[in-house]
């Protein structure tokens, strides 16, 4: 077992360099060409290929993926418009392999394919946080053949969300979104770490039913909250609410209490917004994952209205969550203040275990 080295340690003069990144981004597609529809991951690991190039690499090699195209090549998930986007963000040299995951090797973590991987480089960087709870050949496999660096955004996820899982006093964690389930593990575990959890999206819906109080006909979970949680009084709910009637859409906000039996719940409230955002405004760090209600449909206020706080307030945080870094793409943080992680599953993965797979494998040394 190693210490993680990081590319800034590594000599990369006249060599070629694997850089394993994730550049799973959303995608729209226009006259029916898809192109990028948000860049935060492109830009993220520009400093590192910046790096590498300034130091000498002669070749630069990025491995990606995008999406879940099984084993197989799909014309759709090709990544030429990711690499254009990239030549418009950066004039580095690089040569772009082709979606990892048209090889059904990848996912498998078969050793061939890493073996494969490895021989086209002679140094290997992750600098894909956002893929590194996932076992594949790229991220698990290939670290094992090559010397082994963690990238710049890489090791700056592992540090801003070490920092998030140990909070100072009085610090609150945020947690919206949808399927409380897969959320379960992380919520536990915070309510252990922060002074309050406040819970929106979806997730408040859960534990409103929970507690006994009507939801009407708002989205809720396949599994019941566990008692212990519903009880506790630091995972705190919205007080008021958007509600949207199901048949006509129409909405309107009141107190959670009062939804009819044919509304649901779409956003936090003003006046939730306002409160939790005091709460934010006085809590020395604060951790947040999940957009607060449907903001591809439009509802954003709630999503928006404690991102503009975070943003004005210099309450230093951490955001993530492949929804929620989309939903609150627009806003301006202070760097130094605000991180915005790259990682969707990762983030999670990370704050409920600790570690994750990609993290391990650049503790073993190359063979
Ligand atoms: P992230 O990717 O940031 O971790 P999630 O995937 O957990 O976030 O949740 C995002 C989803 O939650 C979005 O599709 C959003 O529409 C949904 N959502 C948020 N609030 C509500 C709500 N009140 N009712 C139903 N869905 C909601
Ligand atoms: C992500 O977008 O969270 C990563 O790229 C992982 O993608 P996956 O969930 O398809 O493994
Ligand atoms: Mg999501």
């Amino acid at each position: 077992m190693q210490k993680i080295k990081n590319v800034n340690e590594a000599e990369v003069a006249g060599k070629r360099v694997l850089v394993r990144v994730d550049f799973n981004v959303p995608m729209v597609t226009v006259d029916g060409v898809p192109q990028v529809a948000g860049d935060l991951r492109i830009r993220a690991a520009l400093p590192t290929l910046e790096l590498l190039h300034q130091n000498g690499a002669a070749q630069i090699i990025i491995l990606a993926h995008l999406g879940r195209p099984g084993g197989k090549v799909d014309e759709s998930m090709r990544l030429a418009p990711i690499e254009a986007r990239l030549r418009e963000l950066t004039t580095v040299p690089f040569v772009m392999h082709e979606n990892l995951r048209f090889d059904s090797r990848e996912e498998a973590n078969d050793p061939a394919f890493a073996q494969e991987l490895a021989s086209l480089g002679d140094v290997y960087v992750n600098e894909a946080f956002a893929d590194s709870h996932r076992a594949h050949a790229s991220i698990v496999g290939v670290p094992k053949l090559l010397p082994n660096f963690a990238g710049l955004q890489f090791t700056l996820e592992v540090a801003k969300l070490s920092n998030a899982l140990t909070p100072p006093q009085g610090a609150v964690a945020v947690i919206g979104g949808a399927k409380f389930e897969t959320k379960l593990p992380l919520i536990t575990k915070l309510l252990s770490l922060y002074a309050e959890v406040l819970l929106g999206g979806a997730l408040g819906n859960d534990v409103i039913k929970a507690r006994g109080l009507p939801f009407g006909a708002s989205l809720i979970s396949d599994k019941p909250v566990p008692t212990d949680l519903a009880i506790n009084e630091r995972l705190v709910v919205p007080t008021d609410a958007v509600f949207a009637e199901v048949d006509s859409n129409a909405e309107r906000s009141g107190n959670v209490v009062d939804i009819r039996i044919n509304e649901s719940v779409i956003d936090i409230g003003p006046q939730t917004t306002a409160q939790w955002s005091e709460k934010i405004k006085k809590a020395p760090f604060v951790l947040w994952n999940g957009p607060l209600g449907m903001y591809e449909r439009g509802y954003v206020d709630g999503t928006e209205g404690l991102a503009k706080t975070l943003a004005e307030c210099g309450v230093p945080a951490v955001i993530g969550g492949g929804d929620t870094a989309t939903a609150i793409e627009k806003f301006k943080f202070d760097p130094e203040k605000v991180f915005v992680s790259t990682g969707g599953g990762a983030m999670l993965q990370f704050l409920v275990d600790g570690t994750l797979p990609g993290i391990e494998a650049l503790k073993t040394s190359a063979v």
